[in-house]
């Protein structure tokens, strides 16, 4: 006869499996079959038999979403596999260009080439008469949120992680477990390990439900169901996080392990058999004409799928092809976003104001009457420069259409109705601080020129503070504008002198709160060096470019002896950020503040040592292709190289280590022999790949 304990232990994983099977057919499926009573009911005697017997408590169990602690800060976690971002375009001929220049790269119209005289197959022209090769391609909703990685490891969720900068990420699992779409259990014969990208989002249902609360609420409702997706996502507390119910669809792979998929739809579809959520329903599989005339369905239904969507994602279907196309610096080129365009509304300019910003320029913005514009609600909206004011004609009081396209900031495209105003009239000085303005004679802009100006200062720390720079927690916009106010920070350095006693004299500040402050000021010392080079505010530093900086300098010691010239050639660097940089070195006010953090013990994280595969027989080495190659084309054999740390040459020189041939090579072949240089064939280029 069963023990009592074990008669508990099989109902415990009755009910589990029945709410796992429940939670699929709602989030997944669309189509319950019970109601939310019957559901909650069979949650609630799960909830009480684990309370009972807390050794049965397993972390898969559907009442554990919402059981886990908050957390005190998020952890970074480095992707095994690069997660990327996508090019775009509004355009159908770049789509057609792309497709193009895809079917180039894998040698697919080769007919027109084979023979054709080495130097730059780029050069040839297609003539038309070459039909293209059909490949087939995928097409599915661009989803507006936040990409996000999700790890299983022998069918169960162990991990979700932010894209952040693509390299690394934050620690996202606690939140991610709330989503009661993802399954934490993987049905079928789930492979050893498997990393699922998708997008976390919010549908607008669930949108407006949240917003309706937190207008009851007396509380500021958010822009958009992007923005609460990412900031649910992100909280500490998974306790909080559950109350914003968010929603995952998966359409891509990280690392995985026993998980070949030779297809993209086939992926889609072995996700969906082990209960991920993915867009498979709205995927549509065919001919470049096919996907199109699919990215026109995508457009005309737009308002009836329920969530944002703000274009579509083509793709080769082809694995295999996909891997042959790889990628470029970050972005694959075996896909590409083709968004929708961008959308419009009218409004009326209350006034125009002038706001100083983080590096002194003065920037005027249109305060307009609410509009409602592509699911955000549009306030204001930035004119750039006076240059901008006048091509507009804009003055206070016209009638203006207003667009946003996708992410892009929204802006003004022209004045229907003229409101009969005064024309707009720069400042000559700076409102905040009343300094005279500075006009430098190649810039449009207008600058306040006063270090010290409040309202610099003020977005200067806001921007250190940001969580794409330091991060830290708790200090934000109100906290920063009462410690600029009352003269305790004037610069970045300020932040480490911050003491218990100087924050707990503060409005609304207690004694934890002030303790969480100090605690995360201290954690940002050690925050990573392209986060900190970021958060400097350095002109042109942005955050690729920080990183940049960071993986090639790696400390700010070393940072501080670059050179102009060392900087130019950094690939992806180019003088106007270098002239910048080496200006910020210079400076005798930002040496000082640096100085001063270091002393304070500020001590940025190098970056992890990426593992640039120095076994590979290409590393470090030149090449150079000529001739027509049998199984890729030059562009692919180049993309190759590249990705295996060599380096392409434009001609045979000494600096060259080897010259790949292939059919009827030229006038190089004979050179690279009087030069001694290596010469391999196109087969023996390929064993080489195949050594490593
Ligand atoms: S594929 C390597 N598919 O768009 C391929 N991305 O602009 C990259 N996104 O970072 C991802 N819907 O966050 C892919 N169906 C979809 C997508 C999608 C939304 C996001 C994703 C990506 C961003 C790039």
């Amino acid at each position: 006869m069963a023990s009592s304990k074990s008669r508990t232990a099989q109902r415990i994983a009755e009910l589990s499996d029945e709410i796992r099977r429940h939670d699929r057919l709602y989030y997944v499926d669309d189509a319950a079959v019970i109601a939310d009573a019957e559901y909650d009911a069979l949650l609630a005697e799960l909830q009480a038999l684990e309370a009972e017997h807390p050794e049965l408590l397993r972390d898969d169990s559907p009442t554990q979403r919402v059981g886990g602690e908050a957390v005190s800060h998020l952890v970074s976690v480095e992707h095994r596999q690069p997660m990327l971002s996508l090019a775009n375009t509004y355009s159908r001929e770049e789509v057609a260009e792309w497709y193009r220049s895809t079917l180039d790269f894998l040698g697919l119209r080769s007919a027109k080439r084979e023979g054709a005289e080495e130097e730059d197959e780029e050069e040839e022209e297609d003539d038309g008469d070459n039909p293209d090769a059909a490949l087939t391609l995928t097409c599915e909703p661009k989803l507006d949120g936040l990409a996000v990685e999700l790890v299983f490891e022998e069918g169960r969720f162990v991990r979700a992680i932010t894209r952040g900068d693509g390299r690394v990420g934050d620690d996202v699992t606690h939140t991610a477990r709330t989503i009661r779409g993802l399954p934490l259990v993987l049905e079928g014969d789930a492979p050893k390990r498997l990393e699922v990208r998708g997008e976390v989002i919010m549908t607008r249902k669930n949108f407006e439900r949240v917003n309706a609360n937190r207008r009851e609420q007396d509380e500021p409702e958010f822009i958009n169901p992007r923005n609460l997706a990412s900031g649910t996502l992100k909280m500490l507390d998974p306790k909080s996080a559950a109350a914003r119910p968010l929603d995952v669809i998966c359409y891509g792979l990280g690392a995985t392990e026993g998980f070949e998929p030779t297809s993209h739809s086939e992926m889609l579809a072995k996700l969906e058999g082990f209960g991920l959520p993915t867009s498979l329903a709205w995927t549509g599989r065919g001919d470049l004409d096919s996907v199109l005339d699919h990215y026109d369905s995508l457009l005309a239904g737009r308002a009836e799928l329920p969530f944002d969507v703000d274009g579509a994602v083509i793709k080769l279907d082809d694995v295999a092809l996909q891997t042959r196309l790889g990628q470029r610096s970050r972005s694959p080129r075996w896909a590409i976003a083709f968004k929708f365009p961008a959308q419009q509304g009218t409004s009326v300019v209350r006034e125009i104001e002038v706001l100083t910003g983080r590096t002194g320029a003065l920037t005027p913005r249109a305060v307009i009457e609410p509009v409602y514009v592509g699911g955000v609600t549009i306030e204001h909206v930035t004119l750039h420069n006076a240059d901008e004011i006048e091509r507009l004609g804009v003055k206070v009081g016209d009638r203006v259409l207003v667009e946003r396209a996708g992410d892009v900031i929204p802006k003004i495209v022209a004045v229907t109705e003229d409101g009969g105003g005064a024309p707009f009239v720069m400042p000559t000085s700076c409102p905040v601080c009343g300094t005279e303005a500075e006009s430098p004679e190649d810039e449009v802009v207008v600058r306040c020129p006063n270090p010290r100006c409040p309202a610099v200062i003020r977005r200067r720390i806001q921007h250190y503070a940001s969580r794409g720079a330091v991060d830290i927690e708790g200090l934000g916009v109100k906290l920063v504008d009462q410690l600029v106010t009352e003269g305790h920070v004037a610069r970045l350095s300020d932040l480490y002198t911050l003491d218990t006693e100087t924050l707990e004299g503060l409005d609304r500040m207690g004694e934890t709160s002030a303790a969480n402050l100090l605690a995360a000021i201290e954690r940002s010392k050690t925050q990573v060096l392209s986060k900190f080079l970021f958060g400097l505010g350095i002109r042109h530093v942005g955050e690729h470019v920080a990183e940049v900086l960071a993986r090639h300098w790696r400390s700010i010691d070393a940072l501080r002896t670059a050179d102009e010239e060392a900087l130019v050639d950094l690939d992806e660097i180019g003088p106007v950020v270098a002239a910048s940089f080496t200006a910020w070195l210079v400076d005798e006010e930002e040496r000082r503040d640096l100085d001063r953090m270091l002393e304070l013990g500020v001590a940025p994280t190098p970056p992890a040592a990426v593992s640039s595969d120095g076994t590979s027989p290409l590393a470090g080495r030149t090449f150079l292709f000529t001739g027509s190659l049998q199984d890729m084309s030059r562009r692919e054999a180049s993309a190759i190289v590249k990705a295996a740390g060599g380096k392409i040459l434009s001609g045979v020189s000494k600096n060259l280590d080897v010259l790949v041939v292939g059919d009827k090579p030229g006038s190089k072949k004979k050179k690279a022999e009087e030069l001694g240089i290596e010469i391999l064939t196109e087969a023996e280029f390929l064993a080489l790949l195949v050594e490593r």
